[in-house]
């Protein structure tokens, strides 16, 4: 008899089904995203080697965004954040014969997504050397840049790579996974002083210095080597009900340490105004308050401080001009893909 073992993913949490004796199954459900295995017999298989339905990663505000980019014939762009290529697909399709594109991501998975098109150009790389790699190709304008920061749907729901407590695995939390240190590095070897501070600056945890405590205490005894050892080091300071919102602030905290993406997102929104020619447009999407601040500080600013500059005419006036609101998913798409649901997108226009 064929059994169905169907993973439900709603928003954080997994649940499995079995149902025997299903030979079609139809899911009549577009707010969940379905991972849905036929076997003959064998249940407890790994989910790593199941067939899997789950798409790379579904593109937040595809049109909102890409319509923002103000894609013009013979322009140049970016996109910082390839992940599973949606928006820079529909840039693609949006580009003349003359326009070029060059797409940016630091993990080696997305670039199994890649576009043969010869107007587009992958580039393996952390955004952060932005400016760099544009000189290496002899850009020196820009025309467009775009970035849906974070993680990838992908990142997040392969268990392996450590991003999510649904799963357990090796704390690695490494978009790029040449180089860096792992999320386990950092929980066996930081201090807890700069833990606590990593844990209330990235995932604004209140009980930031009784987590860190508890971390450094429990390693003691024995390293925490993974996503379900950390969970249960830790999961008896947040209370029942907010236990999984509070879990997925500290992964947060973790990812945002281990990956700098702090320090690589200024870098990279400073270059990216430099490159940007007047009338180009830096479109971003963000996911959390700390990422939004420092894009919302350099299109009102110049800078990702947010620091009101003065010259000797009065306050010298941002670099950026606001293209419309701060713009969030319909709820439609909020319904349809959970993931959209904490997104904001920015657009400015370079004066
Ligand atoms: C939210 S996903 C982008 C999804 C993409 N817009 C799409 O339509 O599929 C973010 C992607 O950016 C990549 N990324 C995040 N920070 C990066 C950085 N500093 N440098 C390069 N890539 C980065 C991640 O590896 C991930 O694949």
């Amino acid at each position: 008899m064929t059994r169905v073992a169907i993973f439900w993913y709603i928003g954080e949490d997994v649940r499995r089904d079995i149902v025997e004796g299903v030979e079609n199954f139809w899911i009549n459900n577009s707010m969940q995203m379905v991972k849905i295995c036929f076997e003959l017999c064998n249940f407890e298989a790994n989910m790593d080697t199941m067939d899997t339905n789950i798409p790379y990663h579904i593109p937040v505000m595809l049109h909102e965004t890409v319509d923002g980019m103000n894609v013009a014939p013979g322009g140049v762009y970016a996109d910082m954040t390839f992940g599973g290529g949606g928006h820079s697909r529909e840039i693609l399709r949006r580009m003349d014969a003359t326009a070029r594109l060059y797409s940016f991501d630091q993990d080696a998975d997305a670039e199994r997504n890649i576009v043969d098109d010869e107007r587009f150009t992958f580039v393996r790389s952390n955004f952060r050397y932005l400016r760099n790699w544009m000189r290496y190709h002899d850009v020196e304008q820009l025309d467009g840049v775009l970035a849906d920061l974070g993680v990838s749907s992908h990142q997040f729901d392969e268990g392996e790579l450590g991003f999510s407590f649904r799963f357990d695995a090796k704390l690695d939390m490494r978009m790029n996974r040449r180089d860096g240190l792992t999320a386990a590095d950092i929980v066996n070897t930081y201090d807890e002083e700069r833990l606590a501070e990593i844990f209330y600056l990235y995932g604004e945890l209140l009980n930031s210095r009784k987590l860190a405590s508890v971390i450094v205490k429990a390693r003691v005894q024995a390293p925490i080597e993974t996503t379900g050892q950390l969970y249960e080091t830790v999961k008896r300071l947040f209370g029942r009900d907010r236990e999984k919102k509070e879990m997925a602030k500290l992964f947060q905290a973790l990812r945002i340490e281990v990956n700098e993406e702090m320090e690589a997102l200024k870098e990279m929104l400073q270059s990216a105004t430099e490159l940007l020619r007047p009338g180009g447009r830096l479109v971003v999407l963000t996911y959390h308050s700390l990422e939004d601040r420092l894009v919302k500080n350099l299109m009102k600013t110049g800078n990702v401080e947010g620091k009101v500059e003065q010259d000797i005419y009065g306050t010298k006036p941002s670099p950026y001009r606001m293209v419309g609101k701060v713009a969030v998913a319909s709820r439609e798409e909020q319904e349809e893909n959970p993931r959209s649901r904490s997104a904001k997108l920015r657009i400015g226009e370079k004066r």
